[in-house]
């Protein structure tokens, strides 16, 4: 659960990052990659459509972070999409040290424990709606499967 001086302490630190938000999404990607190689053959080659995405996606977080189960049906689904990407809870981890390690280095000297842990609250609270969507929709999956044997035609039969 967030508190309200978590809330401050992202909101504060994330206008610092979007003071220069392209080149921090970049860098975000450049160090996800160094410290999970292992993911970049998920990805495009050109990543500047994406950083665009992520920073409007970041930002659309912190604005409503006061009220997150609002950001929960939206999380939910872009957790499902991640889930069909074939993305892995076990990747969680490195987007957050990444974003954990661009949240610091665009502070630099203004980055307090604080501010950190705030974040990495915050991040294992949407990284957690997004493995719970993904979670769901596998589960609604496996309940197709073995009702009408994972074939599409038995299952149409029942749906007429
Ligand atoms: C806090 C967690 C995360 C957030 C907020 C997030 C956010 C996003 C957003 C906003 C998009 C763009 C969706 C669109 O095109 O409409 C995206 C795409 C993507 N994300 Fe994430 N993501 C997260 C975690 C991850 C993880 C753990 C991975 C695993 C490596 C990952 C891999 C990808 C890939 C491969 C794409 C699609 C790239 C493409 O368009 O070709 N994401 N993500």
């Amino acid at each position: 659960m967030l508190t309200e001086k978590d809330i401050d302490n992202i909101r504060n630190s994330w206008a610092i990052v979007v003071d220069d938000e392209m080149d921090n999404m970049l860098k975000f990607y450049n160090r996800l990659f160094k410290i999970a190689p292992q993911v970049r053959p998920y990805f495009p080659d050109d990543m500047g459509r994406l950083a665009e995405k992520l920073g409007f996606t970041l930002n659309l977080l912190v604005t409503n972070l006061g009220d997150f189960e609002k950001l929960r049906p939206t999380l939910e689904e872009l957790g499902k999409y991640h889930g069909d990407l074939g993305v892995l809870n076990s990747h969680y981890k490195y987007v957050i040290q990444a974003l954990l390690f661009t949240v610091k280095n665009a502070m630099d000297v203004f980055y307090t424990d604080e501010v950190g842990q705030s974040w990495k609250r915050a991040l294992i609270a949407v990284s957690g709606v997004m493995i719970e969507g993904s979670r769901k929709k596998q589960k609604s999956k496996g309940l197709l499967a073995k009702l009408f044997g994972g074939r599409k035609k038995s299952y149409k039969k029942y749906m007429r």
